[in-house]
């Protein structure tokens, strides 16, 4: 993850109470959330291997990583779990923002938003929308028609929910082709402190 996408989760993160990360491997974006929010940052992964001759075995050495980067914060709790089941604990509307950046196929990133945008209150996002990862493209550009923005300089993309109910996605339609689309947003400042990894 970028420096920009960094400062970006940090400058955010410090206008919510509450936050919901799902995908946090070994902590680099789970830092940037911690420093910035003045409440509670939850972190959800597995840290299952997904890929590869082991797939599906535990990624332990991940986990104790994420640990020594991050485990020093008095606000983060974490859910060692897949993201669908560690949804069921939460209320709806219980959390100010929810950041997606676990499983990047078509079909995880659309279960993601789906489960967690009831949770959302303020905003929900998440990372990686660019050519690399096109179920992401897919996925945020079909349920979001129009409504989305990408970060400039990043490719976060997020969604408002607090301006209008209708920010809530629309299912069962077909998005457009996976393109590029820009806001207007001014670019941030430097880096927020992040772990060496
Ligand atoms: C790209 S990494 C996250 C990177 C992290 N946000 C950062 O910036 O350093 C994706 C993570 O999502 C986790 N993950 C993927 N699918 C998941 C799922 N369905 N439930 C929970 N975690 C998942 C993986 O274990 C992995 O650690």
């Amino acid at each position: 993850m970028s420096a920009i996408c960094l400062q970006w989760l940090y400058e955010t993160a410090q206008g919510m109470a509450s936050i919901v990360e799902v995908g946090s491997y070994k902590g680099r974006s789970t830092h940037a959330l911690c420093s910035g929010c003045p409440g509670t940052v939850t972190a959800v992964d597995h840290w299952i291997m997904m890929f590869g001759p082991r797939a599906g075995t535990f990624r332990a050495g991940a986990l104790a990583t994420f640990k020594e980067n991050v485990g020093h914060f008095k606000n983060l709790n974490i859910i060692q779990a897949p993201s669908l089941e560690a949804v069921l604990t939460f209320k709806d509307a219980s959390i100010d923002m929810v950041f997606i950046d676990g499983d990047h196929s078509y079909e995880g990133v659309k279960a993601d938003v789906l489960a967690w945008i009831p949770k959302a209150k303020k905003l929900i996002c998440g990372h990686d929308y660019h050519g690399a990862t096109p179920g992401v493209i897919q996925a945020v550009e079909e349920l979001f028609p129009g409504r989305f923005r990408v970060i400039p300089q990043t490719n976060i993309w997020a969604v408002d929910l607090e301006v209008k109910s209708g920010d809530k996605p629309e299912t069962g339609k077909r998005g457009r082709k996976p393109g590029t689309r820009k806001s207007k947003e001014r670019s941030p400042g430097s880096p927020a402190p992040r772990p060496d990894d």
